[in-house]
């Protein structure tokens, strides 16, 4: 029988920035408290990049971790994306300024935006591109400056948002391990629930819309926390028919670290133990799409999933998106 081919995981790799923006700071900014962020979020404190530091700076270091802890040359990866909504510039892509800086000498790079669910989809791309024979060795990250798109005078959105970078190699194998099933969906019409409305072609950058904070991040967050509770449970479910899997046949459930009551409300409803859910989200917050490639590579460090195993990441965001894997290691 022809072994199959699937894209594995060789290596992962993270980076959050030095500086601790904690809830007692937030209580100093806005009309909050650490209780409040506590009982509504579970986040605790989250990363803010330095002054120096951007996009692409966090994806660099988090790519070097990932081709180290992958023993591959930089040289070997073929193709580099970068899943982010906080690009360094409009264009050109951040993959290519990652390419550069690794020395990925024969790597194609591009962005790919599907907001928190970025690097799920980048991985589910990567896989395809894998299994058809095209790539051998892709590089995928996650990578998020959301501080320097919020808007540090709204409450409701301030206190959830973090910055970092997350990467893993994905390269082609044929002993049974890599992508088993991959899920990809959005819903248009619900576009307005998440956006940055001004920026882009459609109203872009004005001393109006500057001064209307139209270029921070806008959110119906009680829509987009009933669509994520829905969803979470969705894609679970899918991905384990999708795979023939039993729940306890799952190591390793890698959510999108979003909200401790979003992720305890859907493993209710799976009834699953909570201890099959990664979360970090606590020191973090939401680093969008940066926050399934931590908390996979914080996993694998931390001796929670080994080869063998079957993990699903599932991420949902603006869009509205959501995707899923299921990954053997
Ligand atoms: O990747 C996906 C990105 N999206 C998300 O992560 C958002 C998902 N949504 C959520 O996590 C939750 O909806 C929030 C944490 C954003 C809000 O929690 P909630 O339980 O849905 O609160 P709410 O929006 O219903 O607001 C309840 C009250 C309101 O006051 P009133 O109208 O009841 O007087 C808000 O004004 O809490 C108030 N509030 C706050 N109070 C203290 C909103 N933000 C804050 C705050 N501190 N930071």
């Amino acid at each position: 029988m022809t072994p199959i081919r699937r894209a594995a995981i060789a290596g992962t790799g993270s980076y959050v920035p030095e500086r601790i923006l904690s809830n007692a700071e937030l209580e100093r900014m806005v009309d909050t408290t650490d209780a409040w962020i506590m009982e509504r979020t579970g986040i605790q404190e989250r990363r803010i990049a330095g002054p120096e530091e951007s996009t692409s700076t966090m994806a660099i270091i988090a790519a070097r971790r990932a081709c180290e802890d992958a023993g591959i040359n930089p040289a070997e990866i073929e193709l580099i994306i970068v899943a982010t909504i906080t690009p360094d510039y409009v264009f050109p892509a951040t993959a290519c300024l990652v390419q550069h800086a690794i020395g990925a000498k024969r790597a194609g790079g591009f962005d790919l935006e599907a907001a928190c669910s970025g690097f799920v989809y980048a991985v589910n791309v990567a896989a395809g591109l894998i299994t058809s024979g095209m790539y051998k060795n892709i590089l995928v990250i996650g990578a998020e400056t959301l501080s320097r798109l919020v808007n540090y005078q709204d409450r409701a959105t301030c206190i959830l948002f973090g910055d970092g970078a997350g990467a893993a190699v994905l390269t082609a194998r044929e002993n049974g391990s890599g992508v088993l099933h991959t899920s990809m969906r959005s819903e248009g019409e619900e576009t307005q629930s998440m956006l940055i409305p001004a920026g882009g072609s459609r109203q872009p950058a004005s001393p109006d819309t500057v001064a209307r904070q139209l270029h921070t991040l806008h959110m119906d967050g009680k829509r987009v926390f009933k669509f994520a509770t829905k969803i979470f449970v969705e894609l679970v479910e899918e991905a384990l028919t999708a795979c023939g899997l039993q729940r306890d046949e799952v190591a390793l459930v890698i959510p999108h670290q979003v909200n401790q009551r979003i992720i305890e409300a859907a493993v209710r409803k799976l009834e699953m133990p909570l201890e099959k859910f990664f979360v970090n989200l606590d020191r973090y917050g939401n680093t969008s799409a940066a926050s399934v490639p931590i908390a996979l590579d914080e996993a694998r460090r931390a001796g929670l999933i080994h080869a063998g195993d079957h993990i699903i990441t599932i991420a949902f965001g603006g869009g509205l998106t959501w995707a899923s894997s299921v990954i053997r290691l």
